[in-house]
């Protein structure tokens, strides 16, 4: 699967943002049906998502997603039968409660590329996965039986804070997440990596601190995240820069993995006086297979 960097949200019935996306710098976008739109503007949004991506039918540079309502609301299939002639990429799926709703998903979107004559199982599924209380104890489902179709997870921390009866989700001195939110954040990417899909850094919300956002960018990076989902435009370059590989973190990469090669057989060897083992070679090609997708 081709490694997304940046994912950015854009309301699904706003002509003038939609329009302004397209062709931008964010590796995908998603047009959103859910939270952005208001439910009286619901059935223009549905028309307004298909007529962007039946215009757009080129997804090599810029793949371009939707996000539905949640399974449990009657806008849900609605909201899919409407977009699903565009042939989006992938479908964003809001609110799990676990791995069951996006099999359920699966099987609703193979109906639907059986109608459009799309190849089946040529549309992708991006879960968020932790916006209800029960999704933080049902990870194990996506290891046990998921489709092929998911090749993403990502976290979301404001839907969970309500779920879970908070008042807020953040230190309100330090900013740092509470608890439950680490939690979703730490099993996001262990089930995204057990399932080799990819973990999508979560929303950062306070959209004009770049700064902040660079640094939860960094932070997501060395955890394993790759990329992240952005609100607004200003947001992308700067995912865009923290998930690429940098010049010096390619070239010792390619020094990494020259070393092996030119000691067949070993499993340790040294360079700069630092010891390294497969762990580091495999780390050092997944720099390389990033850094070759980018180019
Ligand atoms: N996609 C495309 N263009 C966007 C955009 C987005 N997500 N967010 C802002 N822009 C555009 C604006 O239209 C504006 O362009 P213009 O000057 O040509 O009109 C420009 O970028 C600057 O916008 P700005 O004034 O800084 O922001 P705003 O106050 O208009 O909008 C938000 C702020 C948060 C409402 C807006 O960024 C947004 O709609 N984000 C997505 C929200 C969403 O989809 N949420 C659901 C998922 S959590
Ligand atoms: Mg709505």
């Amino acid at each position: 699967m081709k490694m997304l960097r940046s994912w950015l949200f854009v309301p699904g019935d706003d002509e003038r943002k939609m329009t302004k996306a397209v062709g931008g710098e964010a590796d995908a976008l998603l047009f959103d049906l859910e939270d952005a739109v208001a439910d009286e503007r619901q059935e223009i949004a549905r028309q307004m998502v298909a007529d962007i991506l039946t215009a757009n039918p080129d997804r090599s540079r810029q793949q371009l997603w939707v996000r539905i309502n949640p399974l449990d609301s009657e806008l849900s299939l609605p909201d899919l039968a409407a977009v699903m002639r565009g042939k989006p990429d992938g479908i964003i799926l809001p609110k799990t409660y676990s791995a069951a709703d996006v099999n359920r998903l699966g099987d609703f979107l193979s109906a639907l590329e059986a109608r459009e004559g799309i190849d089946q199982g040529a549309t992708k599924i991006l879960c968020v996965a932790t916006e209800t209380a029960s999704s933080l104890v049902t990870f194990e489902s996506y290891i046990r039986d998921v489709t092929d179709r998911l090749v993403g997870l990502t976290w979301g921390g404001e839907d969970l804070a309500a779920a879970l009866g908070a008042s807020d989700n953040r230190h309100p001195v330090t900013g740092d997440y509470d608890e439950p939110y680490l939690l979703a954040r730490t099993f996001t990417l262990a089930t995204a990596r057990a399932i080799d899909a990819q973990p999508v850094g979560s929303v950062f919300v306070d959209f004009r601190n770049l700064e902040g956002l660079e640094k939860e960018c960094l932070r997501d990076r060395r955890m394993g995240y790759i990329g992240k989902i952005a609100i607004h435009p200003a947001q992308v370059p700067i995912i865009n820069r923290a998930f690429s590989p940098s010049e010096e973190e390619i070239a010792y990469a390619r020094r990494v993995i020259d070393i092996f090669e030119q000691n067949p057989g070993l499993g340790t060897v040294g360079l700069d006086g630092k010891m390294l083992d497969m762990p580091h070679l495999k780390q050092a090609r997944n720099v390389i297979a990033l850094a070759e997708q980018l180019a």
